[in-house]
């Protein structure tokens, strides 16, 4: 881990901190804001360990890489002073409209620091958590003419994409599951016992990773999760998802909540197709 790098991202994440830290909540989720982002660091560095493709690349590859692994939430700080300053925190609709693009305010606060002026490490940041085709289509990184940069590109983003998952996989395994989630926290009775909605499994069945605005209920949620095997890119990465058992950790909390019996069925036999084509 880069020293330097991580004393950078000390000091982005401290004001923001002292800012909110008035807030039980906020405090909480800026500190597990922070925890993530050196977690999604460890687990991208095994990935690159591990995977085939990744492990061709050369040292300045993994520098930038590494840089847009740690950084890539730095505006979840941002975003969490917002959501304290307009009283959003405590509000459950908020989490499902999502008022900031916090990959947005990422890009916003390293965009003009010299060392991360990078579209290699930028676009990791600034799409990390949209749908790939607003990547595709943002001019900043699609007029890049080194045909060898644009091609770092898209490998360092989809790596921070893969990390990003894993690591939020991690916590909900081993440290914190989804009910500790200030999602699920916030959530009234009626939504945590709604059905998936049929939107949302409409996706899931196109082999679509389901959009955040969709989610009507907790099973759309851990839906949602689960529809993350249909945007794991690198093969290291489905390895370690199926050593640690995260789907199944999904579909076992799914279970819990959907009643449809048949449904369920459906969709465990959709993930087991798809791990079982990846890791094969
Ligand atoms: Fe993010």
């Amino acid at each position: 881990m880069n020293h330097n790098d991580l004393m950078l991202f000390k000091q982005k994440f401290r004001p923001f901190f002292e800012a909110v830290k008035t807030s039980g909540f906020c405090r909480e989720f800026a500190a597990k804001k922070y925890r993530h982002s050196v977690q999604v660091l460890q687990i991208g560095q095994e990935i690159a360990a591990r995977d085939e493709t990744l492990r061709k690349e050369q040292a300045p590859f993994f520098a930038l890489g590494e840089k847009a692994l740690l950084f890539h939430d730095v505006g979840r700080f941002m975003e969490i002073r917002k959501m304290y300053e307009d009283n959003f925190f405590a509000d459950h609709n908020a989490w499902f409209s999502k008022h900031y693009d916090h990959g947005e305010m990422s890009w916003q606060m390293m965009k003009n620091e010299s060392e991360f002026n990078d579209p290699r490490i930028l676009a990791a940041l600034k799409h990390h958590g949209h749908m790939m085709e607003k990547f595709y289509a943002d001019p900043e990184f699609q007029n890049i003419t080194d045909a060898e940069i644009r091609r770092q590109t898209l490998a360092i983003l989809l790596w921070v994409r893969d990390a990003d998952k894993l690591a939020n996989f991690y916590i909900q395994r081993y440290e914190d599951n989804l009910k500790k989630d200030p999602f699920f926290v916030t959530m009234s009775e009626e939504t945590r016992r709604a059905p998936v909605s049929a939107e949302a499994y409409g996706q899931f069945a196109a082999g679509r990773v389901i959009l955040t605005s969709t989610i009507r209920s907790y099973c759309d949620r851990l839906l949602c999760c689960l529809s993350w095997v249909y945007d794991i890119n690198y093969r290291a990465s489905f390895q370690i998802c199926a050593e640690h058992g995260y789907f199944d950790m999904l579909l076992e909390l799914l279970a819990e909540y959907n009643r449809d019996r048949t449904l369920q069925q459906e969709i465990a036999c959709l993930v087991h197709d798809r791990l079982m084509r990846k890791t094969a």
